[in-house]
């Protein structure tokens, strides 16, 4: 069985987690075919967004502790090199939606808060749980969490591993919208959809200048927008999109 299913619908690819027996618990086999399946959409330019998604239990209920923990030391831990693999998800430049139906815990909430943009299905539940196995979190939870929620809700969530339902989730500003348990796969198809059809340089310069929100002082930030808003000039897209606001028509990008 592999652990990583995808399954292309024109400009959208949905990746679907796929280890139902464990909740898809990340273990080494999964991540690494994750990593490598989100580069080859990322290669693709017919690809203009994907949803990562998991089933309708868990979108990812952390990771696999049988698998990783019981044995572990410092050494193993470090020898897995967990990082190299976290950080290949994280250097793609497509968009990707993380669409949550139930258990996103530790490593799970993990995921979803490396993709670009979080939905949920009203039944999600998310947190990071380590705590009450003796650790915390490990691959970015103390991190992504605080600048998300902010430091008091980030403290108590980790501290007590309490896990939050996904109308709080969105009041946190952890999750874009909620769906209808009934719908929240095809509503989340819809937005990439909606994403797909955007222009594709516009779209990457937006998630880098965002992202370098978060993790450079407002005036190297500000002086990225400026540069990465001057750049989009040059692009094809940008004569297509003013040309077609111009003429009342809808604008066809073409990622150039
Ligand atoms: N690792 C390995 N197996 C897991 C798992 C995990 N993270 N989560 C669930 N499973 C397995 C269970 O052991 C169980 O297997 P068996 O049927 O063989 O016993 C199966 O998945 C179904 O799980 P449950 O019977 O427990 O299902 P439930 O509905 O009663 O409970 C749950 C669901 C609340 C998510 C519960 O499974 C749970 O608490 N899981 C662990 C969550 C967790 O602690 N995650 C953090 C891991 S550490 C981490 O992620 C570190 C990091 O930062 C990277």
């Amino acid at each position: 069985m592999p652990t990583v299913i995808v399954t292309r619908e024109e400009a959208i690819a949905v990746v679907q987690l796929n280890r139902p027996e464990v909740l898809n618990a990340l273990n080494e086999e999964l991540m690494d075919e994750l990593a490598r399946t989100l580069e080859e959409l990322d290669d693709d330019d017919a690809i203009r967004c994907i949803v990562l998604t998991g089933s309708e239990k868990a979108f990812a209920a952390g990771a696999d502790i049988k698998a990783a923990f019981i044995e572990a030391t410092p050494v193993s831990m470090l020898r897995q090199d967990l990082t190299t693999k976290w950080e290949r998800v994280r250097r793609i430049k497509t968009p990707i939606i993380a669409a949550v139906s139930g258990y996103a815990l530790g490593g799970g909430c993990e995921l979803a808060m490396v993709c670009d943009i979080i939905v949920a299905s009203e039944t999600a539940q998310f947190g990071q749980p380590e705590v009450n196995l003796g650790i915390i979190p490990g691959a970015g939870g103390t991190q992504r969490l605080t600048r998300t929620v902010g430091k008091y809700v980030a403290m108590e969530m980790i501290l007590t591993g309490r896990r939050v339902k996904a109308d709080e989730a969105k009041a946190m500003g952890l999750v874009a919208h909620v769906y209808p348990a009934a719908s929240w796969l095809e509503d989340a198809k819809a937005l990439a959809r909606t994403i797909a059809e955007k222009p594709p340089i516009a779209l990457r310069l937006a998630t880098e200048a965002i992202d370098v929100a978060l993790n450079s002082p407002l005036d190297a930030g500000l002086e990225f927008e400026r540069k990465a808003f001057y750049l989009l000039f040059a692009t094809e897209d940008k004569k297509e999109g003013v040309d077609a606001f111009v003429n009342k028509r809808k604008p066809s990008f073409k990622g150039r």
